[in-house]
């Protein structure tokens, strides 16, 4: 399965870190990985070192690569953490980036475009722009962590996140404790 992996600028690039940690560590997923400027710009003000993103990894001028084309479009993207910024130019086919450009490559070929959307709270801009794109068949997957999976860390906040999003791309995982009917004890 190929995946695109596109870090963007909003805060809680720690969603990104987990997805390229999990899809990069499993055999069956060719992954391409693009950091945005901006998701460079967020880490450093958050004080977040960014790993140095191993195998193929784009900066987001970079529209020379494969999956920019049609002609070789991956079989999903996932967008962690997604700015309202990227959101815009995803709903508005506004390509001036690597990250929007290969999101129009997944619309416009029928693959599964999911995006982590971070920001609170959020402006009939914003709303209106998710809406246009989940009407499409784009999973809008906010950055909004459920509890009930009782977690103990940051990490476990950030998985269960990640978790949802893998299973809205259809990547089999374990990330989080799935609601049971035993829990409600
Ligand atoms: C410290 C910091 C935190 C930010 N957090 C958010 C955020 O949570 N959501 C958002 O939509 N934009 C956020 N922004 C603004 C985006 O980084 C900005 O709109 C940028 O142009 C996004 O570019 P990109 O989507 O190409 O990465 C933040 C900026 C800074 C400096």
């Amino acid at each position: 399965m190929k995946i695109v992996l596109a870090i963007t600028g909003a805060s809680g690039s720690i969603y990104g870190m987990r997805a390229y940690d999990l899809l990069a560590s499993e055999k069956s997923i060719e992954l391409s990985t693009i950091v945005s400027k901006g998701a460079l710009a967020v880490a450093k003000a958050e004080g977040i070192a960014l790993p140095p993103f191993g195998g193929n990894v784009h900066e987001e001028t970079d529209f020379s690569a494969a999956f920019a084309s049609g002609s070789n479009a991956p079989d999903a993207m996932l967008v962690a953490p997604c700015s309202l910024k990227t959101l815009s130019a995803i709903a508005n086919g506004y390509c001036d980036n690597l990250v929007s450009r290969s999101a129009e490559v997944c619309i416009k070929e029928g693959k599964k475009l999911v995006l982590v959307i971070r920001e609170t709270p959020l402006s009939p801009i914003a709303l209106e722009n998710m809406l246009k794109l989940s009407r499409i068949g784009v999973i809008i997957l906010p950055a909004s962590p459920g509890f009930y999976s009782k977690p103990k860390s940051v990490n476990d906040i950030a998985d269960f996140i990640v978790g949802k999003s893998f299973d809205s791309l259809g990547v089999k995982n374990s990330l989080f404790k799935r609601w049971q009917t035993w829990q409600r004890k």
